[in-house]
């Protein structure tokens, strides 16, 4: 039986303010975040189902998990607890390169605070893991709590899980979040559209179910003599927003604000409305944009963030669907059916309404890069290993997870990275402390299958010939995704070249940041199936 569409309100999560405010002034403020095992209930009629949840108790955790409000430049500690059961409720695969407690008991996790330019000790590396009442540590464990010192530029960053191996699964059972810095003096002139009922964070994915409600994902591997789980990519027939599947919510005649966050394992979205409503792009992933850019849909990949405003005064309906058209895996894989191509619905009241939120001409403006002070120039290539066509293993520079660090940044400076996509798919690269802009993405001529041979031999993309095989078509940058970003889309078969800076694009006050240190960064693909088998290197920040 099919689930209806549309039943259930549109929930907005518990927010938490990561400062507390003492005679009127913002001051630093220790949270504690646990992970308890607990039911949701994803639909009207489909049973609870259970799953893995942040909240400050297991009576308030959800699924996602509270949305953190955090000041810029004022210190959130978070100290994160795991509560969860000593068994998962999905299937794991020890046989990729995987967090396994010594006593084979208790769920490993660790937290990352994506988009966040934090000392590597707090960046949650995969194998700073831990399991219930840190019975059992990862080799690179160091610390209870976290410390993020918010000096960075206001805008969207998430936390979720990062842990070895299980980055797939323990996202997938629920452990997600929205986490967003705000700088009310920067952003408050700006009279964009503010307060819980009109500034709302989407936090989009896809599941499948059983019937008796419970989380459904294959558990046989693809190549399963090899993998005996692991699949190369996770979808789900159902989407979910904010905890809800295909969920509606009542709107009125003016302009909101959606910071959506696209927390799906391996699912693009392209994003347009059922009655062609406009998207009005303020900001992407965690930086805002110079100015506002207008878009009719907009492709989303997992863990990139649009932040968007909306205005329902121009609907000429009294409802809009959010559809999604990606096919999946993207580019080229099912084109979107019934169910997984609608998101959700906005009934739009009648009443005309004065609204008093406002798009202005310019939002704010970073330095534009500086090529001239770029001190490195890498070449990143992207691979994937198969046999008998059923992918086995994806590797970044044909390198797994444990060979020593290649991408040594100096702390401070810019990087010009060239991306080459081997692939027949795209895939999100997102590079952890670094936040970077896109320059530039050629698609590879025909004859790159000597290239690609070339590469596979000797990974080295001179030696190769790179520059004579990157001359095909250029691919357009869409215009709101031309700021600053931490998370792009990497064509398939072509050459992203990207400027990365390992440090602040801005910052109000003089603390100054040191990111070298134990345990690293990484960088990776943020298909989680992927991420978790291995395309994932570590980034290590020197001084
Ligand atoms: Cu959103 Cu390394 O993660
Ligand atoms: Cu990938």
């Amino acid at each position: 039986s099919k689930l209806e569409m549309f039943v259930d309100e549109l929930p907005d999560m518990p927010r938490i303010h990561g400062y507390g405010i003492v005679d009127g002034s913002p001051k630093p403020k220790l949270l504690t975040i646990g992970m308890f095992s607990k039911k949701w209930k994803f639909h009207r009629d489909l049973p609870a189902t259970t799953v893995f949840a942040y909240g400050a108790s297991r009576r308030t955790a959800t699924v996602p998990g509270p949305t953190i409000e955090a000041l810029q430049g004022v210190d959130t500690y978070v100290k994160w607890q795991n509560h969860l059961p000593s068994k998962h409720i999905l299937p794991w695969d020890p046989t990729i390169p995987t967090a396994i407690p010594a006593t084979k008991k208790g769920v490993p996790t660790v937290v990352h605070l994506h988009g966040g330019l934090h000392e590597p000790a707090s960046d949650g590396n995969s194998n700073s893991w831990f399991t219930a009442r840190f019975e059992e540590k990862g080799p690179t464990w160091s610390r209870r709590i976290y410390h993020y010192n918010n000096n960075q530029q206001p805008g969207n960053l998430w936390y979720h899980d990062h842990a070895m191996g299980l980055t797939r699964v323990n996202l997938l059972a629920g452990l997600i979040g929205a986490y967003i810095i705000r700088h009310p003096d920067v952003e408050g002139p700006l009279k964009l559209p503010y307060g819980d009922e009109f500034d709302r964070p989407l936090v989009v994915f896809d599941r499948s179910f059983r019937v008796d409600g419970s989380l459904y994902m294959n558990s046989t591997g693809n190549n399963p003599s090899i993998h005996p789980q692991w699949q190369p990519e996770y979808f789900g027939d159902a989407i979910i927003v904010n905890g809800k599947a295909w969920p509606k919510m009542v709107v009125r005649r003016r302009k909101y604000r959606f910071r959506i966050i696209n927390a799906s394992n391996a699912r693009f979205f392209r994003f347009f409305f059922s009655n062609g409503l406009e998207f009005i792009h303020v900001a992407a992933d965690s930086a805002y944009l110079g100015k506002p850019v207008v878009s009719n849909e907009t492709l989303v990949a997992p863990s990139e963030i649009v932040d968007v405003v909306v205005d329902f005064s121009k609907s000429k309906t009294d409802e809009a669907i959010l559809e999604n058209d990606a096919a999946y895996p993207y580019p080229s894989g099912d084109p979107v059916n019934e169910s997984n191509g609608k998101v959700m619905k906005f009934i739009i009241k009648k009443e005309r309404e004065v609204d008093t939120w406002r798009v202005p001409k310019r939002l704010i403006k970073y330095p534009s890069p500086d090529l001239s002070s770029v001190s490195q120039t890498r070449y990143i290539a992207m691979y994937e290993y198969a046999i008998d066509d059923e992918p086995t293993h994806l590797y970044l520079n044909g390198k797994p997870y444990e060979a020593p660090a290649t991408e040594t940044p100096k702390a401070g400076t810019s990087e010009i990275w060239n991306v080459i996509n081997l692939t027949e798919d795209n895939h999100p690269l997102h590079i952890h402390l670094g936040l970077f802009k896109v320059l530039d993405q050629t698609e590879l001529e025909d004859d790159k299958e000597e290239f690609k041979d070339c590469m596979l031999k000797k990974n080295d993309a001179i030696k190769c010939q790179i520059s004579k095989y990157a001359r095909g078509k250029k691919i357009e940058v869409a215009a709101h995704e031309r700021g600053w970003k931490n998370v792009y889309k990497m064509t398939n078969g072509s050459v992203t070249q990207i400027l990365v800076k390992f440090s602040y694009i801005h910052s109000n006050t003089s603390y100054s940041f040191d990111p070298t240190g134990e345990p690293g960064y990484v960088y990776h693909c943020h298909i989680l199936d992927h991420e978790d088998n291995a395309m994932m290197r570590p980034l290590k920040v020197i001084k």
